[in-house]
């Protein structure tokens, strides 16, 4: 099992889960329940992903025949950009609960700094980048004017009436997390970025830990689960597998594979993962990097050093190209 961060409001959550995103809904079930088994004790889902009904599944499972409780688990999920309007932020916790089955969620991420025209569930769900029908022919998103701190101020009336744990931010930049920082009752205990040796972002990583902020780190492999989306910039980015510097790492430490270097250099700098594998072996390995072996020093900033601030999960390349999250 994954050793645990003390977050600040004092919960207990494991550096290293499993990611949901792409988990095929016809086996997703399964594989929660199989993970489970295998030791894995958090789960990062989110509306987006599709499969919150067969995560809850697989949890719920687990729990009735006795493997873990309710409390053993950290179930995360994520607010989908539609539904920031505070009218639709509890709507839609309630619709991610009901799916899972589960009565409350460890930690609840806002999950892009965008928000979107809200759209009613029957219409489509989860909405992805659907903002109406007439929007969808001309291959238009149209915005909702609704500043963070509105869907922030909602998030924390959750955390009141005991719906969630723990609010988070994802795909926040440094200036966005002050100001909320100026604003909010309470403080977001983590944030989830993309973080590969590719992408360090070293100063927001430094900001966050002055805040006592845990930094969770997404698509730690790089360009490998984009390659699946076809993103051309994935196609087109060597793997970090095969990178001379993950592989000398690996190299030094025998039993050690790349996947792990590249999940130990962020564990090991206190940042929490969550890779997503489908194959029993990957997921034992992604789990087991802490007790197999530690990098030096060295190794770290030789690894720190790939940083060229590549990044694969970029809302300017969505429809529109008028979100600038991350200019
Ligand atoms: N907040 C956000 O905006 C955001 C964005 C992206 C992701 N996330 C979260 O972060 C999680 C992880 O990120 P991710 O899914 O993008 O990417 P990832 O975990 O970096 O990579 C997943 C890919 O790597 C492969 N893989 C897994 N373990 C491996 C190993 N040991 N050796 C070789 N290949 C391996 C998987 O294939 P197999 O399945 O075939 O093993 C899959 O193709 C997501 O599932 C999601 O929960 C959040």
């Amino acid at each position: 099992m994954s050793s645990l961060v003390t977050l600040n409001n004092g919960l207990k959550m494991p550096l290293v889960g499993l990611g949901c995103w792409k988990i095929d809904k016809k086996v997703c079930a399964n594989q929660i329940y199989e993970a489970i088994k295998l030791g894995y004790r958090l789960f990062d889902g989110a509306c987006d992903y599709g499969n919150e009904k067969e995560v809850g599944e697989g949890i719920r499972k687990a729990i009735s025949e006795g493997l873990v409780t309710r409390k053993d688990i950290f179930v995360v999920s994520k607010l989908w950009n539609n539904f920031h309007h505070p009218d639709h932020v509890e709507l839609a916790l309630k619709k991610t609960l009901n799916d899972m089955g589960l009565d409350y969620l460890d930690l609840y991420y806002i999950h892009f700094p965008i928000a979107f025209k809200y759209v009613p569930f029957e219409e489509k769900y989860p909405p992805g980048f659907y903002t109406g029908a007439d929007d969808e022919k001309k291959g238009h998103i149209t915005e909702a004017h609704v500043p963070i701190i509105d869907t922030y101020r909602a998030l924390e009336k959750c955390v009141d009436e005991g719906l969630i744990k723990s609010i988070g931010v994802s795909n926040f930049q440094g200036s966005l997390i002050q100001d909320l920082l100026r604003g909010c009752r309470i403080k977001p205990v983590a944030l989830q970025i993309e973080h590969h040796p590719y992408l360090t972002q070293e100063h927001l990583v430094e900001f966050c830990k002055l805040h006592d902020i845990q930094v969770v780190a997404y698509s730690s492999f790089g360009p490998q689960s984009f390659i699946e989306m076809d993103l051309q910039l994935a196609r087109t980015t060597p793997t970090l597998f095969e990178n001379d510097v993950i592989k000398k790492v690996s190299q030094n430490h025998p039993g050690s594979t790349t996947s792990q270097v590249l999940l130990r250099w962020a564990t090991q700098r206190g940042i929490a993962v969550i890779p997503k594998s489908s194959k029993k072996e990957r997921l034992l390995g992604n789990l087991e990097i802490e007790k197999k072996f530690t990098l030096t020093e060295q190794e770290l900033k030789d690894i720190s050093a790939l940083n060229a601030n590549i990044r694969f999960n970029d809302p300017w390349t969505w429809l529109d190209g008028k979100f600038p999250t991350f200019a």
